[in-house]
């Protein structure tokens, strides 16, 4: 060993600070130095074996998941249920206050029996004017808007449909419900809608299960058109049926855009999915 390179190493066991190098190089003779020099070895493995567990572990990339569901009662919403006929049409028809609407009515019937043709001896709500069936239709559903507009408020209210002659069955979570758990407002087109849950309630739902078991149930009662028949009203849509909104509270439900439309004579079923974000 060249003498410079010894002054080096000397140097190294002088200054490491690695336990056993200092002890290699100030050993008293040979036998200890080669002693020291196997302990060294054999601790310097046991480093490397360590530091090959380390970096295997790292290079496995153990992870740990902890899964936590939390199930809860969720908040109802805000349910809304209008009949889509708005006026009870044997009062319309006796009470000489909704003449125009009666008036309304009888040409929209005649024009159905004559196949959605011209009226023809005076059209005062010009329902000539628009051209297919479906136009005529929203045109008569928008004049029967805008005469109803007309009525004042008691009016509207006596033809009106009341809760119990819409809603005959209610129950949420198997307990029943009444009008009492309900409040009423007025639609310009669905005329009296019901709302369970509303914020003007003071109510608060919650449902802690879900299936069609549980939450709200109601049976309503809707008349169904027939252009022949005299005791029934004209749907506001082309066919008698209801309308459903679901909101959250405080919502504006807009039932004329976003109702569910519901069919007479059906079992309809509405489920919700919460989502967690
Ligand atoms: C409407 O009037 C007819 C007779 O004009 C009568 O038979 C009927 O009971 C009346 N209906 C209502 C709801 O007043
Ligand atoms: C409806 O209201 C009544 C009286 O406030 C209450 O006793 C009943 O439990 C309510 N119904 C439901 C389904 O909560």
């Amino acid at each position: 060993m060249s003498s410079s390179l010894k002054l080096v190493l000397n140097d190294f066991a002088d200054w490491s600070s690695a336990a056993g190098i200092p002890q290699i190089a100030y050993a008293f003779n040979r036998i200890v130095r080669a002693l020291w020099f196997i302990i060294w070895i054999g601790l310097f493995a046991v480093t490397i074996y360590q530091f090959y567990l380390i970096v295997s572990r790292f290079l496995s990339y153990p992870m740990k998941i902890v899964t936590n569901l939390q199930y809860g009662a969720q908040d109802f919403p805000v349910v809304t249920f209008c009949n889509n006929n708005p006026l009870i049409y044997s009062k319309v028809k006796n009470i000489t206050a909704y003449k125009k609407i009666n008036d309304l009515m009888e040409q929209y019937q005649s024009m159905v029996k004559n196949n959605y043709g011209s009226i023809t001896g005076g059209d005062p709500y010009g329902l000539n004017t628009p051209k297919t069936r479906y136009e005529k239709t929203e045109w008569a559903n928008e004049a029967l808007v805008l005469l109803m507009n007309q009525l004042t408020e008691a009016q509207k209210n006596n033809a009106m449909y009341k809760f119990g002659e819409v809603i005959k069955v209610c129950s949420f979570n198997g307990i029943e419900c009444t009008e009492a758990n309900f409040t009423s407002y007025y639609d310009a087109t669905f005329g009296r809608c019901f709302q369970f849950n509303s914020k003007d309630s003071n109510s608060n739902y919650r449902t802690l299960r879900a299936g069609s078991g549980f939450g709200l149930q109601v049976l309503m009662l809707i008349n169904q058109f027939d252009p022949n028949g005299d005791n029934l009203f004209l749907p506001t849509t082309s066919t008698a049926g209801a309308k459903i909104g679901i909101n959250l509270k405080g919502e504006d439900p807009a039932m004329e855009s976003y109702g569910i439309s519901v069919p007479v004579g059906q079992e309809t079923l509405i489920g919700l999915e919460f989502v967690c974000l």
